[in-house]
């Protein structure tokens, strides 16, 4: 055995980066590659895991600490090396997020005409494929170097892109929620002081420039626009949640219309003109399609080639040479929904790194509603903070309109529950939340205060399953599986789904509709030491009880490690809680929104049972149904418990 001092490796070029979250304990015995600390620079923040295994000895930093490369992280007993005369001192493995990734402009237009740059995704450490959780620019902003132009997600850290050059935004080639890699381009950018490409550059002339044919064609009066929704990248029935304009305003190219908001995306969309709306009659609530007219404009330049003819939100990257596929793009006119996470509610950019906007999101504060004090107006999580405070002190200082402050911040106007000093009854400390334990936190609040619940109650009778499960013990050790119950409840609860698919579903976001699901994938919480995750088995119904018995042995196993990636717990339609394994007659668990109920399983216990003429032991498996009753009525709770129940009892009948 020796022991090592594991320090901060490269980040990047940062120094002075605070420690935001110790991901250990002293004591804890870690794997290679688990995450040791959370550092957060004011453009990325990233996870720092160990390069090799061991047990830790000591921890060499605080949460609050900056701290730069090469300062003690804490010391690791390794596990099976050679005793060392004294602590060596080794980096621990590069970050998961490189702080400030540098993006490099890739494949910029001859220098003769490098008036366009394709901005691409830069060196991202290792972390493969990673999710596009923010688009901070929108089509014709101008911004300067190094302002945020995406945040990147991967399962270990999110991270901002910042601009390598100053421009003005003519093309954005990515939309929220897509998977990109380094080297995936992201935008295209104008660059400031180059000249506007001339429109016989332009190698299609089917979208004409904006510029290029309201100089080339002068109108000679006022011309009637229609104006109709672009191209909603597929999405359908869009509510509109916000209008930002009436007849007779006077409206700048590119200055917001509407905004829509589908389930992944907030959107607004931009006029293609300048001018005067003449006819609108868009109103907050409706849903549009993409060609649904929007308004008349009256406009008194040439018509820039507009709405009717809209650029795809997310054009498909083009491998053709730069210059030839930006100019094409620069031609396009710019009234392509934006999306963004932020953008759209209110007109004007933020600016803020990753672990300030999510505990924004946490919060539900619109971060254009906070006042920057970083940097090139930058809001620092300090900032968030004030604006908390700010309204909770109006809160306390006005309870008679208690309502609206308390509806920021608790919503529906719930009054909020009062703020204890604690330390006057004794002594008290004060524990940071883990990020898990907050996005769980914010996940359960939101189902409980959306979803109507009703818990319905049964039991299965085991006795056979127990038998059953026991003689196959000797396969399941040879086969290297361990068959718990849990397997087979995930197999009789996808047959459930199956006989009855008004359980397989999620409520539209109008209201008005239900989205059935042809897919049987089911989640499964699993108790972890920073709190509950709830990976899901794909195609359930398509998996024998081995492959289910891995499949959440391998889940969990993971789940515990911090293993799990974003797609492991995704795309579920129906949750099992199990708490059979530590105790309990019953719980009535939380629905995990947007599916529509949840099973909760406890401890099965040996009872009396009346067979009709005498009692009997049984082994009896409690079931607790919890469901959103605005889908499912209570009748066909009861039926789907006692079917899932009967299917336990007697696995034969899934055969049939
Ligand atoms: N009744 C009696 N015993 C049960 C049981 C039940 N309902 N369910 C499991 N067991 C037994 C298992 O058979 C096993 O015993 P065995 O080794 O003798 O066969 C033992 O309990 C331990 O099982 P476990 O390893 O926990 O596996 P599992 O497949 O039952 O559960 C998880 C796996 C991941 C679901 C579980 O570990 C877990 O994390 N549960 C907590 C979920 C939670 O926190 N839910 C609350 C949400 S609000």
């Amino acid at each position: 055995m020796s022991t090592e001092i594991i320090k901060v490796p490269d980040i990047g070029g940062d120094s002075d980066v605070e420690v935001i979250e110790i991901c250990v304990a002293v004591g804890d015995k870690i794997d290679a590659e688990d995450s040791l600390i959370v550092l957060e620079s004011d453009k990325a923040s990233m996870d720092v895991p160990s390069p090799k295994a061991g047990v830790v000895k000591a921890i060499k930093m605080s949460v609050g600490d900056r701290v730069s490369e090469g300062h003690d992280i804490l010391e690791l007993e390794i596990e099976g090396a050679a005793e060392a005369p004294a602590a060596a001192s080794v980096e621990a493995a590069a970050p998961v997020a490189e702080a400030a990734p540098a993006p490099t402009p890739v494949a910029p237009a001859a220098p003769a005409v490098a008036s366009v740059e394709t901005v691409c995704v830069p060196d991202i450490g290792d972390s493969g494929e990673v999710e596009v959780i923010e688009i901070s620019v929108a089509v014709g902003d101008e911004i300067a170097e190094e302002d945020s132009v995406i945040v990147l997600e991967s399962d270990k850290a999110s991270m901002e892109v910042p601009a390598p050059v100053a421009g003005k935004v003519v093309e954005i080639l990515v939309n929220t929620g897509d998977k990109v890699t380094e080297g995936s381009e992201i935008l295209r950018v104008e660059t400031v002081g180059a000249a506007a490409p001339a429109p016989a550059e332009a190698p299609v002339a089917a979208a004409p420039a904006v510029e290029a044919a309201s100089t080339a064609a002068p109108a000679a009066g006022p011309v009637r626009k229609e104006i109709f929704v672009p191209d909603l990248s597929g999405n359908n029935d869009v509510p509109v949640i916000e209008v930002s304009v009436s007849v007779g305003d006077e409206l700048d190219a590119e200055d917001g219309m509407l905004v829509l908001e589908t389930d992944k995306a907030t959107m607004e969309v931009p006029a293609p003109y300048k001018g005067k709306l003449v006819e609108f009659n868009i109103t907050e609530g409706q849903t549009l399609n993409q060609g649904d007219l929007i308004g008349v404009m009256e406009v008194m330049e040439a018509a820039p080639a507009q709405a009717a003819q809209p650029v795809a939100a997310a054009p498909a990257p083009t491998s053709a040479p730069a210059a030839a596929s930006t100019v094409t793009q620069a031609a396009t006119p710019a009234t392509a929904p934006v999306a963004s996470a932020e953008s759209g509610r209110k007109t004007g950019k933020v600016h803020a790194g990753p672990a300030v906007r999510m505990t924004a999101r946490e919060f539900g504060i619109d971060l254009l509603d906070v006042t920057p004090s970083g940097p090139r107006g930058r809001i620092l999580k300090e900032d968030v903070q004030a604006y908390v405070k700010q309204v909770m002190q109006q809160v306390k200082s006005a309870p008679q309109q208690a309502a609206a402050p308390a509806a920021a911040a608790g919503g529906a106007g719930i009054p909020p529950i009062p703020a204890v000093d604690f330390s006057q009854f004794g002594e008290i400390e004060e524990k940071p939340m883990g990020r898990l334990l907050k996005v769980g936190a914010m996940n359960l609040h939101r189902s409980w205060l959306n979803v109507p619940h009703v818990t319905q109650f049964d039991e299965a009778d085991i006795t056979e399953l127990e038998k059953f499960r026991k003689s196959m013990k000797g396969e399941a050790e040879k086969r290297g599986s361990k068959l718990t119950p849990l397997p087979f409840i995930l197999k009789a609860c996808a047959y459930a789904l199956q006989k009855y698919p008004q359980f397989n579903v999620s409520l539209h976001p109008d209201g008005d509709k239900l989205i059935q699901k042809k897919y049987i994938h089911i989640g499964f919480a699993v108790d972890t030491p920073d709190g509950l995750l709830v990976p899901v088995v794909r195609d359930v119904d398509q998996k024998s009880l081995w492959e289910l018995a891995d499949a959440t042995a391998d889940l969990a196993a993971r789940a515990q490690k911090k293993k799990l990636t974003a797609d492991d717990m995704k795309g579920g339609c129906f949750t099992i809680s199990s708490l059979g394994s530590i105790g309990g007659t019953a719980f009535t668990p939380i629905v995990n929104a947007p599916e529509v109920a949840i099973l909760g399983v406890s401890k099965a216990s040996m009872k009396p049972v009346w067979n009709g003429s005498d009692f009997v032991p049984r082994q009896m498996l409690p079931l607790s149904l919890s469901y959103d009753h605005r889908a499912i009525n209570g009748a066909d709770a009861a039926r789907f418990t006692a079917f899932i129940a009967a299917v336990i009892a007697d696995i034969r009948q899934m055969l049939m």
